[in-house]
This record gives C-alpha cells, sequence and structure tokens, in this order.
C-alpha cells in the first residue's frame, strides 16, 4: 500500500488504540500491556503509529531494556498490531522496519520479541536462547522468542532480560 505514514505515537492517540487492539487481537486482552507500557517513562518506550491517508491503522510499542550482568542496551518489541482492514498491506513491515531505525539510534544492539516466527523471520530475526525472558516460557513458544542483532553488532549478549514493570506480569509470558 503506498503512503502509509509513520510517526511518534501521541497521548492523544489512545482512544483510536482502545479500538484497534481488539479488532487486531479479537482473542486476546492486550489494553491493560499497551495503556501501562503508555504509562512507563517516555524515555523507557517508543511508540509508533502508522496512518494512511487521516486513519490511524497500526501500533508498535518497543521497550528498552537491559540484560542482566551485561552493559548493552537492548529492546523488547511487541505489542505491533494493524487494523483488519489494512492487514496484508505492509503496514506492519512499515512499523517494523521503523522502529528498529529508531532504536539502533538509541544505541541499541539487539531487539527481542515473542512472537509468530513466521513473520518476524522476514525481519531476520531468529530463535534467541542467549537472552533469557523474565519468566520461563512455556515450551510450544520457544520458538518465539527470537532476536534481531541491530547494525554492526557484534557484542556477546547474554543474560536475563530486565523488563520495566509493565512488562514484569506472569501471565504475559505464559500460553
Ligand atoms: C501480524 C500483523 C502485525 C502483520 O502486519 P501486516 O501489516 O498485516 O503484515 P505485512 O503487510 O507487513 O506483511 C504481510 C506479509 O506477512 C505475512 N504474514 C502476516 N502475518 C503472518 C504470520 N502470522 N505468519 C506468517 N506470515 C505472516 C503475509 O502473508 C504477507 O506475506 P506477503 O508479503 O508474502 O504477501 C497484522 O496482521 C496483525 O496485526 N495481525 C493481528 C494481530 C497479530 O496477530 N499480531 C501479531 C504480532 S506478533
Amino acid at each position: 500500500m503506498k503512503d502509509i505514514a509513520i510517526r511518534i505515537g501521541q497521548r492523544g492517540n489512545l482512544a483510536t488504540l482502545e479500538t484497534l487492539y481488539p479488532a487486531a487481537f479479537p482473542d486476546e486482552d492486550l489494553l491493560p500491556l499497551v495503556r501501562a507500557l503508555l504509562a512507563e517513562p517516555g524515555s523507557l518506550v517508543l511508540s509508533l503509529v502508522a496512518s494512511v491517508g487521516q486513519t490511524l491503522v497500526g501500533h508498535i510499542l518497543l521497550t528498552l531494556c537491559g540484560v542482566q550482568g551485561c552493559d548493552a542496551k537492548v529492546a523488547l518489541l511487541g505489542p505491533l498490531a494493524v487494523a483488519p482492514d489494512y492487514q496484508q498491506a505492509g503496514v506492519g513491515a512499515a512499523l517494523i522496519q521503523a522502529g528498529l531505525r529508531e532504536v539502533e539510534t538509541y544505541g541499541v544492539s539487539r531487539v527481542l520479541v515473542l512472537g509468530d516466527p513466521a513473520y518476524y523471520s522476514r525481519f531476520g530475526f531468529t530463535p534467541e536462547s542467549e537472552v533469557v525472558p523474565p519468566y520461563p516460557l512455556p515450551d510450544e513458544w520457544r520458538e518465539a522468542w527470537q532476536s534481531l542483532p541491530l547494525g554492526a553488532a557484534t557484542e556477546q549478549v547474554a543474560g536475563e532480560l530486565l523488563v520495566p514493570s509493565a512488562w514484569r506480569e506472569p501471565a504475559l509470558w505464559a500460553a
């Protein structure tokens, strides 16, 4: 789709996001997480929205995190949602690519995601085993835990992912 505009999310977008997330995820309530992430200090969470014309059609969040015992700056990608009528048109890809570019400018050397490998592998994400999530994942989600190094990053990053409070909710990491 042409003319997908990506920009930094604003406080005033929340009402639209309250409709977008249930439409994109009819079986899962991600709004408590989205609200909690948007309430974290702005320096920790990057919120990007995608618009086509005047319509907000997609949203992504990336949270800046640490790794225990490491100096590395990493980011946790998600959630990501695209309005059903605008899916399969490059909106998700545009949000991911913009998000990766933006967090790289913050010095982030690796981005982690818990998501469908069939989708995220398209962007170069591969299974992650050195950085471990804050709560143990169920076996069926092991393949869903992935990462992507950014830029010329070569440093070894290993240890437990240190997440801000919005992500310290065991149910978010359980099937
Ligand atoms: C998953 C989602 C974010 C993808 O965004 P999108 O804008 O629809 O996808 P894009 O247009 O960027 O990419 C579309 C391509 O990815 C593929 N794709 C989309 N979702 C996929 C999935 N779960 N697994 C594998 N491939 C997938 C499409 O087949 C399409 O392939 P093509 O380019 O070869 O035709 C979006 O569909 C969505 O919000 N879905 C509902 C919520 C959801 O499942 N979110 C999961 C985020 S982990």
